[in-house]
């Protein structure tokens, strides 16, 4: 990603394929970790966290149109390239995610997870937002999910409403159990595990195809070939 001998547009090729995580993120914010029915105060930032960060899927779409990804495909086709092999580690860091997620009640635990998530966010968008940048000056285009944009609300802690400082405070000041302070390093360290296979998923893939040939495949007049397909499984 920082090497700028490499075209920009190359350096996001794996721009497609983040496809499962940035639409399952909408789910994971506004259908898993908001609870309105809780009076805990945790679990009421999570809720505003959530209502932020379950809108930024909204910019993935505008982005995938401004590289010029957003052409016509068969659903099909679209649904092959989604669920395929090389896909396989983005959909396991979303569904990883909702499974830690969803029956996890305890506000502090899925604090914990979510500040994890804030933290792998803050170093890639920084880095995304680099190469936007670059992008920015060949084509006008602005971008708004990899980009200056989106590193604007990710301040690397959960979206509480209050200034970065403040939110800091109140992390430090919560006090977990024994028990709460082992799951939730567990619950860390598979959020830290989860995004890193993930990224080595989108850097196979950015290695293998580049960009030009992402843009002629999504084209409605050619899509994948037959062998194609069956080699993504
Ligand atoms: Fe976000």
């Amino acid at each position: 990603m920082k090497d700028t001998s490499i075209d920009p547009y190359n350096r996001v090729a794996w721009f497609p394929c983040l496809a499962h995580f940035a639409m399952s993120f909408k789910d994971l914010n506004n259908d898993v970790l908001r609870d309105e029915s809780s009076d805990h105060p945790i679990q009421q930032i999570l809720n505003h966290h959530a209502l932020e960060d379950g809108s930024h899927w909204k910019w993935y779409l505008k982005d995938i149109k401004s590289l010029g990804l957003d052409q016509m495909m068969r659903f099909s086709d679209f649904l092959k390239f989604m669920w395929s092999d090389e896909m396989l580690k983005t959909r396991r860091l979303s569904n990883n995610l909702v499974a830690m997620c969803r029956y996890q009640k305890d506000p502090l635990l899925r604090l914990a997870i979510v500040e994890a998530i804030e933290a792998t966010g803050t170093p890639a968008l920084s880095t995304m937002a680099l190469v936007s940048e670059e992008l920015k000056a060949l084509t006008q285009n602005r971008y708004f999910y990899f980009s200056g944009h989106h590193v604007k609300v990710e301040t690397g802690h959960i979206q509480s409403g209050m200034e970065h400082d403040e939110t800091e405070k109140l992390l430090l000041a919560i006090e977990l159990t024994e028990e709460q302070e082992v799951q939730s390093m567990q619950l860390v360290e598979q959020v830290f595990d989860s995004f890193t296979e993930c990224m080595e998923g989108l850097m196979t893939f950015a290695e293998k195809h580049s960009f030009d040939e992402l843009r002629e495949k999504t084209h409605p007049m050619r899509g994948f070939d037959t062998a194609e397909m069956a080699l993504m499984g």
